[in-house]
C-alpha cells in the first residue's frame, strides 16, 4: 500500500488550491491552466479513494482519461525558454527534455492504467495503488522541473 504518497497526494491538492496566475499569459498561462485541471481531476478521484464521496466508476475514469489527455499535449505547452515571472519553470526541461518527455509519457500510462482499473472497479478503495503511481508521477516531475516553493 502505497498510503504516504496518497497521504502527500491529498496535502498538495489541498495547498495548491491558490494559484499564482496573475501575470502569467500565453502559453505559461495555458500550462498553468491545464496544470490547474490536472489537479482537479485527480481531486475528483482521490476524494473518493479517501471516501469522501461516493464511488462513481464513471466519473473516476473520465477523471483518469482527461489527465492522460493532457499528458499528451503536455510537451507542447513547454516551448523552449518559456520562463520568468510567475512561471515556475526551470530550464532544466530544455536541458534534459528526453528526460521531460519520458515523465509525460509516464503520467499519461500511470493515468491510462488508472482509467482501467476504474472501469473494472467496484470500490474506490482498489484504485489506490493506481492513484498513487500517478501521484508519483506529479512529485517527480515537479521535484525535477519546477521551482521549490
Ligand atoms: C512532465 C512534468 C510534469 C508532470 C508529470 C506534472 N506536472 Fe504539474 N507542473 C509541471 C511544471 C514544469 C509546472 C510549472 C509550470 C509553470 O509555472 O510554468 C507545474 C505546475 C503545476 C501546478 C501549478 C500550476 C499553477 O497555476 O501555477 C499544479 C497544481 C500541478 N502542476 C499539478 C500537477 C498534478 C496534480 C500532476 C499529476 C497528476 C502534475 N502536475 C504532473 C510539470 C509537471
Amino acid at each position: 500500500m502505497k498510503l504516504k504518497v496518497l497521504i502527500s497526494l491529498v496535502a498538495f491538492l489541498a495547498v495548491t488550491g491558490a494559484f499564482a496566475h496573475s501575470g502569467a499569459s500565453g502559453v505559461v498561462l495555458e500550462r498553468m491552466e491545464m496544470m490547474k485541471d490536472i489537479s482537479d481531476q485527480m481531486k475528483i478521484i482521490v476524494t473518493m479513494v479517501k471516501g469522501d464521496e461516493a464511488y462513481d466508476a464513471g466519473r473516476a475514469q473520465a477523471a483518469a482519461q482527461a489527465i492522460a489527455g493532457h499528458a499528451r499535449t503536455l510537451t507542447e505547452k513547454f516551448p523552449e525558454g518559456s520562463i520568468g515571472h510567475p512561471s515556475e519553470a526551470i530550464p532544466a526541461i530544455w536541458e534534459n527534455w528526453d528526460d521531460f518527455v519520458e515523465q509525460t509519457e509516464q503520467l499519461h500510462a500511470t493515468a491510462i492504467a488508472l482509467a482501467d482499473q476504474a472501469a473494472s472497479a467496484d470500490s474506490a478503495d482498489s484504485l489506490r495503488d493506481e492513484v498513487a503511481a500517478v501521484g508519483q508521477t506529479c512529485s517527480s516531475c515537479h521535484q525535477d522541473f519546477r521551482k521549490a516553493n
